[in-house]
């Protein structure tokens, strides 16, 4: 045997992982090369320590519920969009002065394998099937850039706004050509930086990872958490230092109504002096599967549905509302010095979740197995995990019908959060912009559309309403365009005008 294969046998040997070569001599000179290439840069010893921990504490935690530790958001760090209108303009002009310092940066989380989507491709170039055919990464381009231009008319300076991309390693490619060949939707290629978050190996129940094949091993990406030792060892937190950015916000690439960088959110959270700000939307039904932001035992944290009894998730405040209500959307604002502290203090002590499921593995034999029921477990660290270390903490409550509308699944009669979903939820708050600011509908017998439209025969389909949002960011500029106008769907309002689409073209 080839010494570097020699020691690798026996690194894996005193890991307990030496199974991984047990195909090694029916594997062909290239899958041989794979095969070392992966082994020799995984760290055996610290992937058994992040088992083990896990493990641990998935098995005291797992059947225990939160709800008597647990208490709501207090009302001094909260602000929400309809019970504090009053503030929302100052909150914005906080945010758009400090966005116009090129102080803000966004940073997306885009490493999931969207295994739900089913899709080969990463979920930020999915097409819902707008009028325009927009991916999510084009809209949320396009956001950032109307958002840099609305900074700089208020405050008469040029500014940026960097946009970070995690990405991980089965979608980084993919992810850097789409933006390259699309010239970065007309962002400054430098302004856009692109990092890798880390992968680790799926795990039986004793411990052993597993091979999806002969000659590789199960890899997934580490969760959305993995975004913090990935900022540390990516040279991320160094370029944010270096361009002098102080706030962060961080959001999920499915999330199609996402108000990137949004400046009151911003603004807020500034306010607050926050470390860390949430932005929640109310979960108005208990059994609702949605994580809360809550205090448990005097630390902010994300409790999930399956923490709490349902006795707890049905409690009412004296306003009628849940009282743990603060539905999370992962979507964050940081404080610069916070990340840092983070990254260099606290993340090592973050354990893994543990998500029980069914991986495909190749059996002694060399068989593929696609096991029906869980046989093992992937590690994952979650975004809000450090919540707990935020000195000062915000929550930002907003409409979900304004802000939140996330692509999980394939479309399916009925289905939640799919790309049909993700459409309607995009085309009626355009709607909604457009009747804001004066405009109407007219049907195909020429009546003037309902603002509310009605849910007879069983259809809710929108009205077909595309706003680019280089023409507006949050409904705003729109007078000018719609006011006083009478409009037949398909409406697109964007860089070149006002256009209607009637049903076989132009
Ligand atoms: P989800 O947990 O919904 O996962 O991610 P997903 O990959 O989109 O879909 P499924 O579960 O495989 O069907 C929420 C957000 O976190 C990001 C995703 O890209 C999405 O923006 N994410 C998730 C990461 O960046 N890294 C991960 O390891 C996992």
């Amino acid at each position: 045997m080839d010494p570097k294969i020699t020691g690798l046998l026996s690194r894996l040997t005193e890991a307990g992982q030496a199974h991984l070569l047990g195909f090694w001599d029916n594997l062909s000179p290239d899958e041989r090369t794979a095969l070392s290439q992966e082994l020799q840069i995984l760290d055996f010893q610290e992937i058994n320590g992040f088992f083990k921990r896990a493990m641990e504490s998935f098995s005291c935690t797992k059947n225990e519920k939160m709800d008597a530790r647990m208490e709501p958001v207090p009302q001094e760090v909260l602000g929400s969009v309809t019970r504090d209108r009053g503030s929302l303009k100052r909150w914005e002009q906080k945010g758009l002065e400090c966005i116009s310092q090129s102080k803000v940066a966004v940073l997306l989380l885009a490493g999931g394998q969207g295994t739900r989507l089913g899709v080969s491709y990463p979920k930020g170039m999915y097409d819902v099937g707008l009028p325009s055919h927009k991916t999510l990464f084009q809209i949320q381009a396009e956001r950032i850039l109307k958002l840099q231009h609305l900074a700089e008319e208020k405050n008469k300076r040029k500014c940026i706004i960097p946009w970070y991309i995690m990405t991980s390693g089965r979608t980084m490619e993919s992810t850097k050509d789409f933006f390259s060949r699309l010239n970065y939707f007309g962002l400054d290629k430098k302004n856009v930086v692109f990092f890798q978050q880390g992968m680790l190996p799926a795990m039986d129940y004793d411990g052993k990872i597993i091979m999806e094949s002969k000659s590789k091993l199960s890899m997934a990406p580490d969760g959305n958490g993995g975004l913090y030792r990935a900022l540390g060892n990516q040279g991320i937190l160094d370029d944010m230092q270096r361009r002098g950015i102080e706030f962060i916000h961080v959001y999920c690439v499915d999330n199609i109504l996402v108000k990137v960088a949004d400046p009151a959110f911003a603004g807020f959270c500034m306010e607050k002096d926050a470390d860390c700000g949430a932005k929640v939307v109310e979960k108005s039904n208990p059994t609702e599967a949605v994580g809360v932001v809550c205090k448990v035992d005097g630390l902010y944290q994300v409790v999930e549905y399956s923490e709490i009894t349902l006795a707890t998730a049905e409690k009412r405040s004296p306003d009628g509302r849940l009282m743990f209500n603060a539905g999370n959307v992962a979507n964050h604002f940081f404080r610069f010095s916070f990340l840092k502290d983070i990254v260099e203090m606290y993340e090592p002590k973050l354990e893994h979740h543990v998500a029980r499921k069914k991986i495909p593995f190749v059996d002694a034999q060399g068989q593929l197995i696609t096991p029906d029921k869980p046989n093992g477990i992937k590690m994952e660290k979650f975004v809000f995990d450090i919540f707990q270390f935020a000195k000062t903490f915000a929550v930002y409550e907003v409409l979900r019908e304004d802000e939140f509308s996330p692509l999980k699944n394939a479309d399916r009669q009925d289905g939640k959060d799919t790309p049909s979903t993700a459409r309607h939820a995009l085309m009626s708050l355009h709607h909604r912009w457009v009747l804001n600011a004066g405009g109407h509908f007219i049907d195909e017998n020429g009546s003037r559309v309902p603002a509310i439209p009605s849910l007879k025969d069983g259809t809710d389909l929108p009205i077909k309403c595309e706003i680019s949002p280089l023409v507006s960011y949050g409904g705003e500029g729109l007078e000018t365009l719609v006011k006083d106008r009478e409009f037949h769907p398909t409406l697109i309002i964007d860089k070149n005008g006002v256009h209607e689409l009637v049903k076989n073209g132009v």
